[in-house]
């Protein structure tokens, strides 16, 4: 796949929450900084009255027509982005009271937690992993805002289909005996199974139970062509409009018995819609959740350095 079209989905999503924070009509997302990180005239769009009622009005319009059945679906999971963004964070604010010391960002892309979030930056170590080329322009996107990146805060580029995520962070200042978060959002749908079977079972042997990890997952069932053809068409309609091939969705059996295999226990799990039943109506607004993604949260339980197997043998 073209790489820059996976920069296109980090600037997709900056422009979603640049949209958000201007709009009247949703409380579910502040991101005064998303707008910096996109190119100059999508800033500029996300901010006009104009064009953020139409848009509203759009969303409205399309919750009440049948003949939208795809767009609908396709802006309730633009809605499962802002959600995910925003629990992420709040676990992440839970876990540092608890003693949290380390957030890895994986698949970063333009999140501006680490200028947004000044307060809960002070107590920890932030290291955002992307693909080299999303994160030059995140760079690059920086410095034209004129805003300094916190001594606390590591780039580290990497290449999640070609390169050890565990390598990248031994390279690195991280610490895996201290306890992390990490937030690997928007970014299980574009990896191979056996990618994201192996990062995870990197990460569980590197860092037992330190490390934690939120992220956010397809539906298998969007992947299933022997389910009704209505699955795949909306696959394609998914496809058309962000020229990106979603290609891994997993059935929450297939993800647990994964878990399992990688060291992992579920902490939380939110199937489809139950992630925006975490918020009133008013915070919601014009966005309304989606069946189609769905969010979990999990913990490693091995020892680290040790596989089950390993332990097993041990035993
Ligand atoms: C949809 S964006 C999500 C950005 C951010 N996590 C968020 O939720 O706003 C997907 C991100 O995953 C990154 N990505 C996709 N495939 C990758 C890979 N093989 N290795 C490293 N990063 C990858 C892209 O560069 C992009 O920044």
């Amino acid at each position: 796949m073209a790489r820059d079209s996976l920069k296109r989905s980090a600037i997709a999503v900056a422009f979603l929450r640049a949209i958000a924070t201007n709009s009247s009509d949703t409380k579910l997302f502040e991101d005064p900084y998303a707008e910096f990180f996109l190119p100059k005239r999508y800033g500029w769009l996300a901010k006009r009255e104009r064009f953020l009622k139409r848009f509203a009005r759009r969303v409205e319009i399309m919750e009440s027509n049948s003949q939208t059945r795809y767009r609908r679906q396709f802006w309730r999971i633009m809605t499962q982005v802002l959600l995910r963004a925003r629990y992420t964070e709040e676990v992440l604010h839970n876990r540092i009271l608890e003693g949290v010391k380390q957030y890895i960002i994986l698949g970063a892309g333009m999140d501006t937690f680490i200028f947004r979030r000044t307060d809960l930056l002070q107590s920890i170590r932030v290291f955002e992993l992307d693909l080299p080329s999303t994160q030059q322009l995140k760079l690059r996107r920086v410095e034209r805002a004129h805003l300094d990146v916190p001594s606390n805060v590591y780039f580290l580029p990497i290449d999640f289909e070609k390169s050890s995520v565990v390598d990248v962070l031994k390279a690195s200042e991280f610490d895996p005996k201290l306890p992390t978060l990490i937030g690997w959002n928007g970014v299980t749908y574009y990896l191979p199974k056996k990618v994201i079977a192996s990062m995870l079972r990197e990460l569980s042997d590197y860092m037992g139970e330190n490390v934690e990890i939120v992220f956010d997952y397809a539906d298998g069932r969007l992947f299933n062509r022997s389910l009704s053809r209505w699955w795949q068409k909306l696959l394609r309609y998914l496809y058309r409009q962000t020229r990106e091939p979603l290609i891994t969705g997993f059935d929450l059996e297939e993800l647990e018995s994964l878990l399992e295999e990688s060291g992992f226990t579920m902490v939380k799990h939110c199937a489809g819609k139950e992630l925006g039943d975490l918020y009133s109506r008013e915070v919601l607004g014009i966005f309304q959740p989606s069946k189609f993604m769905h969010f979990a949260h999990i913990k490693g339980v091995c020892s680290a350095g040790k596989s089950d197997t390993e332990i097993n043998n041990v035993a």
